[in-house]
This record gives C-alpha cells, structure tokens and sequence, in this order.
C-alpha cells in the first residue's frame, strides 16, 4: 500500500505526520512510502534521511491509496486528493465544519486522529493524548519563562527563596502531564478538576488537589466533564477566585468535548493576583478558561501575563512529529489486510469511530451536527473514553528532599 506524506502548508505548522524512524518501519512491511519534498523541514528531518529509512521523495503525494496529514488540508490540497484516496489527520470534525463539507463532496474517506476512540486497543493511536501531553509539559516551560521568579526552593547563600505556587485547572492529560512537569521543577503544585475520579492521580503526582463545593462530581458522558448549568459556573468562578490570588502560575486546560472553554478565571481574578503572576491558558482554541485571554497571544493585563498559545505541540515539533506519527501507523497497521492492502473494515470500532466522511456522506455524528449548525451532545462530540492509565507517581525521595 502506498502512503503519501505531503509537507504541511497551514501557518506555523512544523509538524509531519511520519518521520524516518517510522517510514523504516512500515517499509519494513508491506508499505510504500512517498514524502514531499521538505515535509520533514520543521522537524528538523532532511529529505536524505527520509530517503536513507527507504522512502521516495516525490511531489506525486496526494493520490497515494492513504494520505497522512498533520493539520486538516486547505481546499485546494483537497482538490488534490486522489479518486480513491483516503485521508488522515487532525481534521477538526468539531471545529472545521467546512473542510467536513468540502472532504464530503470530494468523495473522500477521511479518519479524524481527534475521533478515534480512547479505548485501550486504541492508546497506541490516541493523538490527542500524546500531543496534549506535549502542550501540558511545554505550557509549564513558557509559564516558568515569563516569571521572574524560581519554580524550585533555593537555599542559597544569599538566603532562601520560597517555591513558586503552581495552580493547574482541568486535570485531563495536558493538565496531569503540566502538573507532573512542575512538580519535577520543584513548584509546590495543586491541580483541580470537576471530575472526581482525577483526584487521586493529582495526589499521586505529589500535587494537592483543590476541592471546591460547586461542579464537584461533573462527571459526564464517556468519562469526559459536563458542561456545568451557569448556576454552577458563577459558583465556581467565585469559589476559583478566592483561590487563584494565593498562586503565581496557573495553567488552565479546562475542556468539555463541543462546547466553548469553561470559563474559570474572571477579569476579577486576575485582577487580583500579584504583580509579576503569569497564566498560561491552553484553552485557547476554543474560547479560553480566563476572561481575558487573547487566542494566539501573548499579554500584559493587570500586572499579569497571560498566554495563549494555539499550537504548543508545533513549538516542540521533533517530539511531537515523533509521536503522533507513532500515533499514525498504529492507525495504518489497522487499516490493511495481511498482505498490506488497504481493508477498510467499518465493523470494527476504531475505524468506524474515526471516520468522519465517506462516499459523500459525512458519517461521523458529531461533524454532521456542527455542518448543520447544531450543537452535538458531548458524547456525539467525544471520542468514546475508558479510563486511562494511571500516570506514574512521582518519585517519593525527591519529594522528600523538596520538602526538607
Ligand atoms: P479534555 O481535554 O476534554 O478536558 C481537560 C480536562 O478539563 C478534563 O479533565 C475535564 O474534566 C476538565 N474540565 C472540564 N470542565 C471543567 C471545569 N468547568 N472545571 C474544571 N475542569 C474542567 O480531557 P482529556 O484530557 O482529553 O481527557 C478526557 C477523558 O478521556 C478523561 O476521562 C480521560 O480519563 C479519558 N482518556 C482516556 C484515555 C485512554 O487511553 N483510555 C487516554 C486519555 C484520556
């Protein structure tokens, strides 16, 4: 089967979906892959190199049996798009209603990486996981960048200087991997989420866990939160606010799947933080958890920095590419037969639950809502959740140390 790896056009994209390490692998097997001229540019991955792990450079990508893509493409890339081709990517089935429309009436069989289901015979495909896992760790480095202050305990000779306070909101996989992160550089962290279960991985990463009245328990469909009633919501930010002001770093990574960013630090908080505080709102792409976020920037509102990045996984781009094109061949394993032909099998949950457009029609329940502009339910709009693994415990000796 021939795979077609096009090098990535939309802005600040430096990611690739498959780097040497992989098309060595597959080619290995019974694939063939072709790569783009320059694909692996942003990832620092020469065209040689790609060449040396048994590809083809070649413009001649997109009418390969399977295309794999890191962002959705523009119209005109699917405009290139073979009869028969089949698409993968992150295709943003809730966010990108027309690329859906567009992948629709091209014909095309398309997989979105963000639908594959999280069940365990997934976690080896599950892009979302390793790319927030990227965004949680990068987001504790730019917060640490914009503070004048350590993260660590110093005992100098100059005197001591106290641990710098960490808050992560939303514990998911970018705010879990955040609050490990911070941990290992010595902050004296807490994390808090509406969903209970987190609580207890939260403690297990040597972080204190924020228990607040409002929101407690929000579990809902699938193992993702639901969105609270606006009832809740004021509860909570008034809870938050009496909080937020003792920290001088808070990550928020709060998301409920299809629906915007809650909203969990107000003007107000912000206003009453210290000078010098910094937020890192990974929320960005949809709305925000902080009020006075700005998508994409970075800036200075009331002594505070707050930033937003909308693409921290391209920030970090060799190991991000690395993972999800790990991501990406689990995915291609599944896809074929065992003599390496393309056997789309729709009885089988991963393949079905991925896929979001196909012979005209878009399939995905999700993706049809939000072309038809409807709201999905949260389950429509989710990938179907079992609970993760349970993330690795801190080191219980540096715990100690960081505590003597
Ligand atoms: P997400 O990106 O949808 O949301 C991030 C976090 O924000 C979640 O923990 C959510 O509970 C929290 N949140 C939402 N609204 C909030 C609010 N108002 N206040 C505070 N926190 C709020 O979550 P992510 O990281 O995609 O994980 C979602 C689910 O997927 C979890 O149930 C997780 O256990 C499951 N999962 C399963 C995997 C598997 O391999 N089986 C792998 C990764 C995740």
């Amino acid at each position: 089967m021939k795979v077609g790896v096009p090098k990535e056009t939309a802005a600040g994209e430096t990611r690739v979906a498959l780097v040497p390490e992989i098309v060595r692998k597959l080619t290995a097997k019974e694939f063939e892959v072709v790569v783009e001229a320059g694909a692996g540019e942003g990832s620092k991955l020469a065209d040689a190199v790609y060449e040396e792990a048994g590809a083809t450079i070649s413009d001649e990508v997109w009418d390969a049996d399977v295309v794999v893509k890191v962002a959705a493409p523009s119209d005109a890339e699917i405009g290139k798009l073979g009869q028969d081709t089949v698409l993968i990517g992150f295709l943003g089935p809730l966010s990108n209603p027309k690329t859906t429309q567009a992948l629709a009436d091209a014909g095309a069989t398309a997989f979105a990486m963000e639908a594959i289901p999280r069940i365990s015979r997934a976690q080896a495909m599950d892009a979302l996981s390793s790319q927030s896992n990227v965004a949680g760790y990068k987001s504790v480095l730019l917060a640490t960048n914009h503070l004048g202050r350590f993260l660590p305990m110093m005992m100098t000779a100059a005197g001591t200087v106290p641990p710098a306070k960490v808050l992560v909101l939303g514990a998911g996989v970018a705010g879990l991997q955040a609050i490990a992160t911070a941990r290992r550089l010595g902050a004296q962290v807490t994390g808090y989420d509406v969903r209970a279960a987190v609580a207890e991985q939260v403690r297990s990463l040597g972080a204190q866990f924020l228990e607040l009245e409002a929101g407690q328990g929000a579990e809902g469909e699938g193992g993702y939160a639901r969105e609270l009633t606006d009832e809740e919501k004021r509860a909570q930010q008034q809870e938050l606010a009496d909080k937020i002001s003792t920290f001088d770093v808070v990550i928020t990574t709060a998301l409920v799947p299809g629906r915007p960013a809650p909203r969990l630090v107000t003007a107000e908080s912000v206003e009453n933080m210290k000078a010098g505080s910094v937020i890192v709102d990974l929320a960005g792409e949809t709305g925000g958890n902080c009020e006075l976020t700005e998508p994409g920037e970075t800036v200075v509102k009331h002594d505070v920095t707050i930033a937003s990045p909308l693409n921290l996984p391209a920030s970090m781009a060799e190991h991000s590419s690395m993972l999800y094109a790990r991501n990406v061949a689990s995915l291609l394993e599944l896809l074929v037969d065992d003599e390496g032909a393309l056997n789309l099998n729709f009885d089988d949950e991963i393949i079905a639950g991925a896929c979001i457009t196909r012979d005209g029609e878009i399939v995905h329940p999700g993706a049809k809502k939000t072309v038809e502009g409807e709201k999905p339910t949260v389950a429509e709009a989710a990938p179907k959740a079992e609970d993760p693994p349970a993330p690795e415990p801190e080191d219980d000796d540096e715990d100690e140390e960081d505590d003597a």
